[in-house]
């Protein structure tokens, strides 16, 4: 195939990241096209809400209220899906794939729960659907995984995947902030999803996880089936108090493979992780992924996780790899839809459960300050075979006190029975919160 003199693109989307990625190819666009050796024109941008003011300003003939524009457009090579949502974007990235469209996409919540489906429609009709953006916002990792790292398998992949529980959790431990009131500032900073719950509650992070679990191990996990938790129980104190023990509280993805038992763990939740490890340094907006190859060891990429300009990096990217297909050169890009090489990879692969984890915990719980109230805790947690680590108690002064232990190691299954016995027993108020103690060698 001769290489096509102009590359057309049409965007669906032109908000945060849609503007971003106008506004990055403009800024680059002569050094864009000497590497690509191509022109790129983008001819069309789809929106909801076309008499909406924008920071960036189009020529007022490619800007419609019409995906059709850009779907069912034959003279648009490159469809980029930038609105977000599971709805509308399904319909048009479905549409865009049925016609053999290369699609390039940011959406995380898309390719989580609908991926399978839209990777076999592309394979059939030989689309491609690009994601470098879905997940970890500027950081390479989706290329990485699949291309710089192909010699590998991964035994462990975690680390930060979304920026702005991060950003929250960072100011709540730099400057003793709640995390309503760091809230405000990364929605303006345009880190912070339409529906919030998506970053506070772990969500975003999650979907991030199950693409990653997908790409390096070949297998399509449901979000319903592992454990996914956010931010919101996390207090200033928990942060101080972890601190003083040698760890930060960091929001963790964490893609854990046995390859003897064939099992894979997909999981989401806070964490102390200690303030030694790589990863437990990446603060603010910034994302951190840690991978294990069997063959490189250990790896670990760092870079901005939100926002305009990093996330329209990783989208220009993308642009640049269906360009190169575009131009005869489909070797260039490993093709992560190939459905046998995912079959190899997720052969006999099973879900680990939450229960079958094994770790350290810290536990946080408000007590009735009378004699003996340490001993009755202490003999709940010894039901179960849980010891303590450390315990630290703080006196309050409505007569109740709150106790901050971590535990040795213990299995998940006992931390939950554990806590349950805590819950019927008189001189605890309130339900426990527990974190797991993360520690990428166990
Ligand atoms: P925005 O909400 O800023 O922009 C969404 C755009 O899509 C808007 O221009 C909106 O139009 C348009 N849109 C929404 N629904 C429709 C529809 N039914 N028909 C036509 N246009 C529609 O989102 P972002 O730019 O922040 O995010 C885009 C995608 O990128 C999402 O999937 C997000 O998860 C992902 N992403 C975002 C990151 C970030 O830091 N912001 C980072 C990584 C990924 P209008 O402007 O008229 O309302
Ligand atoms: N809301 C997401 C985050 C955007 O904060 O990480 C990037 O995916």
């Amino acid at each position: 195939m001769s290489k096509k003199r102009s590359i057309r693109i049409g965007l669906l989307g032109f908000g945060v990241v849609g503007q971003g990625v106008w506004k990055n190819i403009e800024k680059n666009r002569l050094a864009l096209e000497y590497r690509l050796g191509t022109q790129l024109e983008i001819t069309q941008v789809v929106v909801k809400d076309a008499s909406k003011a924008r920071e960036v300003l189009v020529p007022s003939g490619s800007y419609s209220e019409d995906p059709a524009r850009v779907v069912d457009n034959p003279a648009i090579d490159i469809v980029c899906e930038l609105m977000g949502g599971t709805s509308k974007a399904l319909e048009l990235t479905r549409r865009a794939l049925e016609q053999g469209k290369i699609v390039v996409t940011a959406n995380k919540a898309l390719i989580c729960e609908h991926g399978e489906e839209l990777f076999e429609i592309a394979r059939r009709n030989g689309g491609h659907y690009f994601y470098e953006a879905s997940v970890a916002g500027g950081i390479p990792i989706i290329k990485t995984i699949r291309e710089a790292l192909v010699a590998n398998r991964f035994k462990l992949i975690f680390g930060i995947l979304n920026g702005t529980s991060n950003y929250i959790l960072t100011r709540m431990e730099r400057e003793g902030l709640s995390f309503d009131a760091t809230l405000g500032d990364a929605r303006k900073l345009g880190y912070v999803e339409a529906d919030e719950a998506l970053d506070l509650d772990g969500i975003d992070a999650a979907h991030k996880a199950v693409i990653l679990a997908y790409l390096a191990h070949g297998k399509w996990v449901k979000l319903e089936e592992i454990i996914c938790e956010g931010i919101r129980e996390i207090t200033g104190e928990d942060i101080e108090i972890a601190g003083q023990l040698g760890y930060k509280i960091k929001l963790l993805a964490v893609i854990a493979r046995d390859f003897e038992a064939n099992k894979l763990s997909v999981r989401l939740h806070p964490a102390l992780i200690s303030k030694k490890e790589v990863i437990a340094g990446v603060d603010e907006v910034y994302n951190g992924v840690s991978v294990t190859g069997d063959v490189v060891g250990t790896t670990v990429l760092i870079g901005r996780g939100a926002g305009q300009d990093a996330t329209s990096s990783s989208v220009i990217s993308d642009i640049a790899d269906a360009v190169f297909m575009l131009q005869g050169g489909a070797s260039a890009v490993i093709s992560e839809e190939d459905e046998a090489t995912h079959q190899i990879l997720a052969d006999g692969l099973e879900l680990a459960l939450g229960d079958e984890l094994i770790g350290r915990y810290y536990l946080r719980i408000y007590v009735r300050d009378e004699e003996g109230v340490l001993a009755k805790i202490s003999d709940i947690l010894a039901k179960e075979h849980i010891s303590f680590a450390t315990v630290n108690q703080k006196e309050l002064e409505d007569g109740t006190a709150k106790l901050m232990v971590t535990t040795h190691m213990s299995s998940e299954a006992a931390i939950t029975r554990a806590i349950a016995l805590l819950n019927g027993e008189s001189s605890v108020i309130g339900a426990p919160v527990s974190f797991r103690i993360f520690d990428p060698g166990n």
